[in-house]
């Protein structure tokens, strides 16, 4: 599936294929990402979302097609130079440096930066969003909980100063009730910053209550896009994502089950 780009896009894939030695891991991928707007890539386990991020980011380079950020053809550009250009990937498993402080985490984040006076407003600004953290500040990383490394994940991006947040599976390893607290905070962070976010998710029902916009990912490939208020209302959505149809699928089961018994 091929997108035309759009006018205000922030970001775009054209026809993006990456492998890792023979496997494919996505083949083809098309996306915009409006500026201002959370964008979603909802797949399964294994579906490619994180390799989408890694190839954004110049982790991998891609062996097809195309990444244009801010109007730049950055396709497998030195990462160090996409995080200055403003476009900061928060990985899968968030990834904290353990035994540094909270404080001295978020200040790494802040590294390309010289405007210090800045720096020192984002980390107050930072700190109002999760107060936790300011807590927590002077604790190594390493002893937070899940939850609150993923808070500092998402901070230490915010130091950098980014026009686009990637984030991979902000929700992995966590309770319901935290995802919640924390994707509410995701979409405080773009109305408040207006700052783009592209979120990836196996957790369809926040990732498409927080975005504007969607795409579903299968085995590498996009195979569907839509508003996600649109999203929300289709039924095969429902069934594969939000996991009505899995219900369905072991009542059947135990019933039968029930049946061979007798
Ligand atoms: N380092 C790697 N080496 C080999 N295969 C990989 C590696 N990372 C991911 N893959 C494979 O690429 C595919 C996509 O993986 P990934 O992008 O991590 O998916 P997702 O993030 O959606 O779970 C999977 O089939 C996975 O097994
Ligand atoms: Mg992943």
């Amino acid at each position: 599936m091929t997108v035309p780009a759009v006018d205000d896009a922030i970001l775009t894939l054209l026809n993006v294929e990456s492998a890792y030695g023979p496997i494919k891991a996505i083949r083809g991928v098309s996306l915009n990402v409006r500026r201002g707007q959370i964008a979603t890539v909802l797949g399964s386990n294994g579906a490619g979302k994180t390799t989408i991020l890694k190839t954004i980011s110049g982790i991998i380079d891609p062996r097809k097609g195309s990444v244009e950020f801010k109007g730049e053809n950055i396709t497998a550009k030195d990462p160090v130079h996409i995080v200055h250009r403003g476009l900061v990937h928060v990985p899968e498993g968030r990834e904290v440096f353990p035994l540094l402080s909270v404080r001295d985490n978020l200040l790494m984040g802040a590294y390309a930066r010289a405007d210090r006076d800045a720096i020192a407003r984002d980390m107050e600004a930072v700190y109002g969003y999760f107060p936790i953290l300011a807590e927590r500040s002077h604790q190594d990383a390493g002893l937070l909980s899940g939850g609150q490394q993923q808070m500092l994940a998402i901070s230490r991006a915010l130091m950098a100063k980014p026009e686009l947040i990637l984030l991979d599976e902000p929700s992995l390893g966590l309770s319901p009730k935290l995802t919640k607290e924390i994707f509410e905070i995701v979409v405080r962070i773009n109305r408040e910053r207006g700052t783009t976010i592209l979120l990836v998710e196996q957790n369809a029902n926040m990732a498409l209550n927080a975005s504007d916009y969607g795409y579903v990912l299968e085995n590498g490939r996009i195979v569907m896009e839509d508003t996600c208020a649109r999203l929300r209302e289709k039924e095969d959505i429902k069934e594969f994502y939000l996991g009505m149809k899995e219900e369905g699928v072991r009542a059947e089961r135990r019933w039968k089950k029930k049946k061979t018994w007798r």
